[in-house]
């Protein structure tokens, strides 16, 4: 076992009013497994990951990285929507940058990054700075700087959702490679149940407000795995079963009760 929380719960604080937005949280993940997780806008998807990041703490609940409970909060790496690259930074620099925060020595660092940045296609761009490049790019690099850093754990959100859809299935594509290379232990949120589907070997569906765990549904879909994968009745099948769960929850939000 990688990774596991449990009765995770958390409660903000809004103006001075305790807010829960995450309640009795458990699962599991294990050594070398892509989780995704799905649910609905609000139900605290990123307050999960940036607790597992340790950006944010827990009211109460207990996270357990490895087999025993050392109290240690192992390097993991956080990947954002978006503004992901430090503007003043080139794509080397930005890509070597973690490594840099590990003492790494420069020219050790730089062979390291520009290895990883070939290996996600952007070798042209190495010492382009991240205005001049597209979204897809930028997306690109930061997933470069997630692995190149060897973290713990890979904490993904919602990565794609602001690029356009062929961009995002190019960039899908090199995910699913480049995790099949190094094999890395992933939590990946995104709103896109089909991306769920396509890249996880598990899908937790995330509910509720205070968010919980409602349900996990396993990916037995070999691998390596492409997006023709998506045009799978398997696919199909558990694409509808987890937006049945969801919907809901969804028209509720946008206050369509039937
Ligand atoms: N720092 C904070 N202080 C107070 N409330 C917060 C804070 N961060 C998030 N929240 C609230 O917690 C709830 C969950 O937010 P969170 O961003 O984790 O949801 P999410 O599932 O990632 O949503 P989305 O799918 O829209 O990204 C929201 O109601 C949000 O307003
Ligand atoms: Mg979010």
């Amino acid at each position: 076992m990688e990774f596991e929380c449990r009765d995770l719960c958390k409660v903000y604080s809004v103006q001075g009013r305790p807010v829960s937005t995450l309640e009795d949280v458990s699962f599991t993940v294990m050594r070398q497994e892509f989780v995704g997780i799905v649910g609905p806008s609000g139900c605290g998807k990123t307050t999960l990951l940036k607790i597992i990041a340790g950006l944010v703490k827990p009211s109460s609940g207990r996270i357990t990285f490895g087999e025993t409970d050392t109290g240690g909060q192992p390097h993991n790496a956080m990947v954002f929507q978006e503004h992901a690259l430090l503007p003043w930074l080139t794509v080397l620099d930005n890509v070597a940058f973690g490594l840099e925060m590990q003492g790494m020595k420069t020219d050790e660092r730089h062979e390291r990054a520009a290895s990883f940045i070939e290996q996600i296609g952007l070798a042209d761009f190495a010492d382009s700075y991240p205005y001049q490049l597209s979204g897809g790019m930028c997306q690109r690099a930061a997933i470069a700087r997630a692995f190149v850093a060897d973290p713990y754990m890979l904490l993904m959100d919602e990565p794609f959702s602001s690029l356009d859809a062929q961009t995002k299935l190019v960039l899908q594509e090199e995910l699913l490679r480049i995790w099949g290379e190094h094999k890395k232990t992933v939590i990946y949120v995104t709103h896109d149940i089909e991306e769920a589907v396509l890249l996880s070997d598990r899908v937790l569906v995330m509910t509720g407000r205070p968010g919980s765990i409602r349900r996990e549904i396993p990916v037995a879909l070999p691998r390596p795995r492409t997006l023709l994968a998506n045009e799978s009745r398997e696919v199909k099948e558990i694409k509808w079963r987890i937006w049945k769960m969801l919907e809901s929850e969804v028209r509720q939000s946008l206050e369509l009760k039937r």
